[in-house]
């Protein structure tokens, strides 16, 4: 068994020094990464080139000496993948064709997946390679409710008004939207897995919008399909949930999808995942992404209250939401320093 200190964690064993990670930690808060991503042809261009894709990933672990890297990609490669229309616009975020009918349903297709995904395999492996041997490869997907936001609203969204009508008004369509995607989600995680991925993360990062029944279908069903399937070809590979902003639905959600270890956003109250988490599942998270970007001796106060709060289970320390990209260096050094004392 493999001894880095990520893996450990997701075993459920407790470490004095926990190991560290930070979502969206190879992006646009790093230097060297506003370079690399300057001399490319847009945003896509970068994940779909296998060595810059690679470059990027590593950039983090030069710098911070990170336990995990994650690889560098996206969650919407997968509607990419399936025929969606995707751009980003610089200063805009994602832009998509939007799926409201079965018209534009039956316009997408399983077939190019792999075809087109190629190029992610093959970063992941390349990156696999070059990594140090105390390093973990996680690689990751966005949950089906999720990537649905995005593919039904045609792009990022404060109220989730057009997708939640939709979800309501066509339970059947909407159904097969999340099942294509689920589908698509398993056979990349298996292709991402077997390229070197060592431990999945499940972004499901806008969970947090929903009503109980709703959440129950779109939420842990589609999580719990592929945690199960990714269980079963794939025993041996940990598995991270992140249902964002789920509130106590935290509890049903690492009951009912098998998961490893369960990522916390920034509203959880500690003492409440340490008692009812804590105890099943290893937990991540989860200081305030806008708090490490602003006053540091108060990030530094929060990260020791995290240390306090959760060092005593397993454990890994990360942010409750991705890095935001005026995140001061020093403020991310500053709380490395403490983590590892
Ligand atoms: O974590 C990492 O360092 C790995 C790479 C990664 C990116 N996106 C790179 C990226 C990961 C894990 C993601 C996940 C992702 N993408 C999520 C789930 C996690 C979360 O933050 O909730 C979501 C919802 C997306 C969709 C997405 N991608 C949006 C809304 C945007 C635009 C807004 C933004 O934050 O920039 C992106 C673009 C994106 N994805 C960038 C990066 C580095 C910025 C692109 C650029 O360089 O201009």
């Amino acid at each position: 068994m493999k001894n880095k200190k990520i893996l450990k964690a997701l075993r459920k064993e407790t470490q004095s020094v926990p190991p560290v990670w930070l979502m969206r930690q190879a992006g646009r808060f790093l230097p060297e990464y506003r370079a690399t991503r300057k001399a490319m042809n847009g945003f896509l261009d970068l994940c779909y080139t296998p060595p810059k894709a690679m470059e990027v990933t590593l950039q983090p672990i030069t710098r911070f000496h990170m336990d995990a890297a994650i690889i560098f990609s996206d969650i919407l490669v997968i509607p990419d993948a399936l025929g969606s229309d995707l751009s980003f616009v610089q200063g805009e975020g994602p832009q998509l064709s939007t799926v409201t009918s079965k018209a534009d349903l039956d316009a997408l297709t399983l077939d190019n997946l792999h075809h087109h995904l190629a190029p992610v395999y093959e970063a992941v492996s390349l990156t696999k390679a070059a990594l140090p041997d105390d390093v973990t490869l996680i690689g990751f997907a966005g949950s089906p409710w999720t990537v649905a936001t995005y593919m039904v609203e045609g792009k990022g969204s404060k109220l989730y008004e057009n997708i939640r009508r939709f979800m309501y008004d066509q339970p059947d369509l909407f159904s097969a939207l999340i099942d294509l995607i689920t589908e698509a989600t398993i056979a990349y995680l298996r292709k991402k897995i077997d390229a070197g991925a060592e431990v999945i993360q499940l972004f499901d990062s806008w969970a947090g919008v929903l009503a109980e029944v709703p959440f129950i279908r779109y939420v842990i069903e589609p999580n719990r399909k592929i945690a199960e399937a990714l269980k079963s070809s794939h025993p041996h590979i940990p598995l991270i949930g992140f249902p964002k902003g789920a509130g106590v639905g935290y509890e049903r959600y690492i009951k009912e999808v098998p998961v490893d270890g369960v990522s916390l956003d920034f509203t959880v109250p500690l003492a409440w995942a340490a008692e009812r988490l804590q105890p099943h599942v290893c937990v991540q998270g989860n200081l305030d992404p806008l708090l490490l970007a602003s006053n540091q001796s108060a990030m530094l106060t929060e990260t020791q209250r995290i240390l306090d709060m959760l060092g005593n289970g397993p454990f890994i320390f990360n942010m409750g939401h991705g890095v935001i990209p005026s995140t001061p260096i020093e403020n991310v050094e500053a709380m490395l320093k403490l983590i590892r004392g």
